[in-house]
């Protein structure tokens, strides 16, 4: 097979090796997670990899009837009918030369090769640049697993004396055995800090209730701190708080987790100014019913679609900068569009989302400069298709009834429980 070798740019006398040719790949895909110290089991290890090579090429390749889930853990997709305006920042996922070294490794034997061929891998570096200030969560007893997962938001205090602009925030778990994902909002007027009892925290599901529905951050394991593009900022004034909304998954035993926010501020106001809002179908006070009839996805049902049409209220030449699209245990994919209507002109798709994952939601953000960013007027209208399937062949609704320990898949209709469904898409919005 010299033909692969060359094509493959390795030496066609020698095959390729883990530590000359997989590692580099693995490295820079899978490493933000996948090494001694991060999220998951190391694959630096020659042997493992060797062990799992076919698992590795089968799940990289997206084929997911294979797995329960997809990795790197990446849901976007580019389709005939959706093609996002611009490139994903933080793409894991691995280039077709990427996958054709891993399959010439894995059909030449998946041998481990020579450690002095290891070149230094360029691994994702998770930390955020020039944060300038941290905020503590108080100490949280996550009690040792008992079937439901609790939503804890804790107030935290800016301490601002005058207005500064976010421009970058990284959750750093406590225990990150434990910190399933988490997400920063901003609290305008501090309404959270009153629910909070004295251990500083209240329970809550995926909005923290009295507060607004906007967020600064929303953060996964191994992912990449979230950061705005040059010259944009979110606006923290005095008056504001932050919450910390943590998704806690318990372990076999009881753990202490104390998670801290990084932030950085700028202090001159930037060109842009950033917001992302909600929309969609969720069952907040805050939001007015969107859809009508509500959101149902009935017991049994596969396939089944909604469409959810919201007007976006903004300034004119507002940019969309990152897409975090949303559905609870029975959403299957999800695509989102603007609609310019009024304005003529085709939709803009801004993202697919082909296989929905409860467990590994992001944040999408795009890698454009800003004037090439999809611009947005006011009349525009974003839209929301997302499919469901709530049988048993969908395992994220086998998960869901194991943890409420009810027999059969039931009715789901819109609300913020994880006995309920949504279909929304948070939209990261600049100003001008
Ligand atoms: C954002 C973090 C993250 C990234 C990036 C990531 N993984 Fe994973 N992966 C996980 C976690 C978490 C698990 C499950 C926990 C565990 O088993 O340690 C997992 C599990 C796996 C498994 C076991 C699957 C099974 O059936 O149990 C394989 C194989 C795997 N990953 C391969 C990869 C490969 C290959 C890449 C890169 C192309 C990759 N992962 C990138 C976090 C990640």
């Amino acid at each position: 097979m010299w033909w692969i070798a060359a094509l493959l740019g390795c030496n066609p006398e020698s095959p390729p090796t883990f530590y000359a040719d997989v590692a580099p790949v693995l490295g820079a895909r899978c490493g933000a997670c996948h090494t001694s110290d991060g999220v998951a089991f190391s694959l630096d290890d020659p042997e493992i990899a060797a062990v799992l090579a076919d698992d590795l090429i089968t799940l990289a390749r997206g084929r997911t009837d294979a797995a329960p889930y997809r990795m790197p853990p990446f849901a976007a997709v580019e389709t005939e009918a959706c093609a996002p305006p611009a490139p994903w920042k933080d793409d894991p996922r691995l280039t077709d030369r990427e996958l054709a070294v891993l399959v010439a490794w894995r059909d030449a034997g998946a041998l481990p090769g020579d450690p002095d061929d290891l070149v230094p891998v360029d691994r994702p570096s998770l930390d955020l640049v020039g944060a300038n200030a941290t905020l503590t969560a108080p100490e949280h007893l996550v009690a040792a697993y008992t079937g439901v997962d609790p939503y804890i938001c804790f107030p935290l205090d800016p301490g601002l004396s005058e207005t500064r602009w976010l421009t970058g925030v990284q959750v750093l778990p406590g225990d990150d055995r434990v910190v399933h994902h988490a997400s920063v909002l901003l609290d305008p007027g501090r309404a959270s800090a009153a629910l909070a009892g004295s251990d500083g925290s209240f329970p809550c599901f995926a909005t923290p209730g009295a507060v607004g529905s906007d967020s600064v951050a929303n953060f996964a394991p191994g992912a990449p701190p979230s950061e705005l593009p040059d010259d944009a900022g979110f606006a923290v004034s005095p008056s504001d708080g932050l919450v910390l909304l943590v998704h806690y998954h318990g372990i076999t035993e009881d753990v202490v987790d104390r998670t801290q926010v990084a932030l950085r501020y700028v202090d001159a106001p930037p060109a842009h100014t950033a917001r992302f809002t909600l929309n969609g179908v969720i069952d907040l006070d805050v939001l007015p019913r969107t859809v009508d009839p509500p959101l149902l996805v009935p017991a049994g049902a596969t396939g089944h679609a909604e469409e959810v049409r919201v007007p976006l209220v903004l300034p004119d030449g507002a940019r969309i900068w990152s897409v975090f699209p949303h559905m609870h245990y029975s959403g299957v994919s999800q695509q989102v569009f603007v609609d310019h209507g009024a304005h003529g002109g085709d939709d803009t798709c801004l993202i697919e989302v082909g296989r929905w994952d409860f467990d590994w939601q992001r944040d999408y953000v795009y890698d454009a400069p800003l004037d090439a960013l999809p611009e947005v007027h006011p009349g525009d209208e974003l839209v929301v298709r997302c499919t469901f399937d709530n049988t048993v062949d969908n395992p994220s609704v086998v998960t869901l009834l194991d943890d409420l320990g009810v027999p059969e898949p039931f009715d789901l209709a819109s609300g913020n429980a994880s006995t309920d469904e949504m279909c929304v898409a948070l939209v990261g919005l600049l100003f001008p």
